[in-house]
């Protein structure tokens, strides 16, 4: 069965220690909650800073259900890369997960789908789950190019790898108009985008591979609103912004199944 999964993306945000204060609260509210016993039984995950990972990681360890991970990872194992942070960097400072592809590496950092792609690759040669994020502009959706967009995506950035490697993927589709926007996909839009991706799974690998895969929902997914998207058939999580930077908020959220 695919596993529920609430990850917060720092961003960023916080500095090293507003972030341990952050986490401590998480963890905290883990170990009065144990999330195997929670609606759901979700995996809880914070996607922060490079520089918070290993204290960060540190700070969780041993929480059963509650990991780290990493915003971005460079293609490459090591070398002359001035400034970038490799797999396996990423996976000694404790993380087990990457993000892949955001729509703010995709638009502000040039990232395509082919590069995506070996991000992918490096990171689930490493060990680490990789988090591919996808998702469309307003614009494209408005031009009813969504469906096309989202396909686009997944078929250059995952479609390439084995149904055994892709049992290991995560997805995220966050349409680029609700990321840190206030305003969310209505349930209905999740739903139907969800299922859609879903079944590009099954036609590509199989109903088995299909229904496991975990499928988050993110775009200005909160506190308020995070019951109602979650109830839906094909949503199993979300990836949240602006709303993971509140432990309360967060925890809410993870309570939200
Ligand atoms: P948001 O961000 O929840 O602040 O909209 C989501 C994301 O970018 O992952």
């Amino acid at each position: 069965m695919r596993k529920k999964i609430v990850a917060g993306n720092w961003k960023m945000n916080l500095t090293v220690q507003e972030g341990l204060q952050l986490s401590a609260e998480i963890a905290d509210f883990v170990k009065n909650n144990p999330l195997e016993k929670l609606n759901g039984n979700p995996a809880v995950i914070m996607f922060t800073p490079f520089t918070h990972v290993y204290s960060v990681s540190d700070s969780v360890k041993g929480l059963k259900g509650l990991s780290t991970g990493a915003q971005n990872c460079h293609t490459e194992e090591k070398g002359a890369f001035t400034g970038e942070t490799s797999v396996s960097m990423i996976k000694s400072a404790g993380a087990l997960n990457v993000l892949v592809g955001h729509s703010e590496r995709r638009a502000y950092f040039g990232e395509t789908n082919e590069v995506l792609a070996r991000k992918v690759k490096a990171a689930m040669d490493a060990g680490l789950t990789p988090m591919y994020c996808c998702g469309e502009v307003l614009e494209e959706r408005n031009a009813s190019n969504h469906f096309e967009v989202v396909k686009e995506q997944l078929e250059k950035g995952l479609f390439w790898l084995s149904a055994e490697e892709f049992a290991k993927v995560v997805i995220a589709y966050e349409p680029v108009w609700a990321i840190g926007t206030g305003v969310t996909a209505s349930p209905g839009q999740a739903q139907e985008m969800h299922a859609y991706i879903r079944g590009l799974i099954k036609d590509k690998y199989n109903n088995e591979v299909a229904e496991n895969t975990s499928i988050l929902y993110g775009g200005s997914c909160n506190a308020k609103n995070a019951a109602e998207l979650f109830a839906n058939k094909d949503v199993d999580g979300g990836l949240i912004g602006g709303a993971s930077l509140k432990a309360e908020d967060f925890c809410t959220i993870i309570q939200s199944f």
